[in-house]
């Protein structure tokens, strides 16, 4: 499966790219609306993207009343990425999203580097989540914990269905005239292809420390990278910062995926996941 990374697609204003997704992923949305940081909020460095969005977003209800109707008619399934400042708000998130049949899964973003984070670790926040709701839910963490693995266990453990690995990793570009951060909010969340040897080690321990499945994500622009993502153990891969660059990036990278995987000999995605790994892990079926 190909998603979109959250926050780096605007479904509703570039509807033609979300349909070439097999899932759209929503920006997070947070209990309330937020306008997001000062600008300037995005910069390009030489191997990577720096933004500083800070989570702007209509708030919980602006998206079940407005824009969660206007997604479901692009006929794409929908998961929602939910964020905030406490576990108590996941919990509300979660509460709120389970009923609504437009919504097939929940991405729990544990690890937004733009906004300050919650106190309770990834595995509280996903414990007050869990009870809230029936639908699968997909941990979002971050590339910088000091030992991912033991927070990928902690979060299986606390009922999580899935990873998303991984988010961007705190990041500082500088003005080359005035020496000045170049971003109004000074530090920002890195991404692109920079990440990707960073997001594949994610992936790689992650999934022999769990055995979930894994949505790959840092880097991601061809075929041959989403390949590398699956052989590390992810199961299903997102495009984020390629989306900037080319909008036909999910059309192209399945294209080049699917002959990657045929000049291996390879029948299909399933077939790759875990490659890297020799034998796969006994937990993974
Ligand atoms: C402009 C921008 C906005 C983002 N907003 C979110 C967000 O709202 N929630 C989230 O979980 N991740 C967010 N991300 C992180 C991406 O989903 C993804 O984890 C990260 O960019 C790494 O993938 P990439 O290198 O392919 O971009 C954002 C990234 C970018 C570039």
């Amino acid at each position: 499966m190909i998603l979109n990374a959250s926050g780096s697609l605007d479904a509703l204003e570039a509807p033609e790219v979300a349909r070439a997704l097999d899932v759209f992923v929503t920006k997070t949305v947070t209990p309330q609306r937020r306008e997001g940081n000062r600008p300037v909020r995005i910069a390009e460095t030489e191997a990577g993207m720096l933004n500083s969005i800070g989570l702007e977003n209509p708030g919980i209800d602006g998206l079940l009343d407005d824009k969660l109707p206007r997604l479901a008619e692009l006929g794409v399934p929908l998961w929602v990425s939910v964020g905030g400042f406490a576990a108590n708000d996941y919990a509300q998130l979660c509460a709120a999203l389970d009923d609504r049949r437009e919504v097939t899964a929940i991405e729990l973003n544990l690890s937004c580097p733009n906004v300050e984070e919650a106190p309770e670790s990834a595995a509280e926040l996903v414990a007050a989540a869990r009870p809230q709701t029936g639908k699968p839910l997909f941990a979002k963490l971050s590339p910088a914990a000091t030992d991912l693995p033991a927070t990928a266990r902690a979060v299986q453990n606390a009922g999580a269905d899935g990873l998303s690995l991984v988010n961007t990793i705190r990041g500082l570009a500088l003005d080359d005239k005035t020496l000045q951060p170049r971003l109004g909010h000074e530090l920002g969340g890195y991404s692109g292809p920079a990440l990707k040897p960073i997001a594949l080690a994610a992936v790689y321990q992650c999934y022999r420390a769990t055995g979930l499945p894994i949505v790959g994500m840092g880097g991601i622009a061809t075929g041959r990278d989403a390949l590398d993502f699956l052989a590390a153990g992810a199961s299903s891969i997102a495009l984020g910062t390629v989306l900037f660059a080319d909008p036909e990036a999910p059309g192209r990278v399945r294209r080049e995926l699917a002959d990657e995987l045929a000049a291996r000999g390879l029948s299909g995605a399933e077939d790759a996941t875990g490659l890297a790994h020799g034998v796969k892990p006994a937990s993974v079926a």
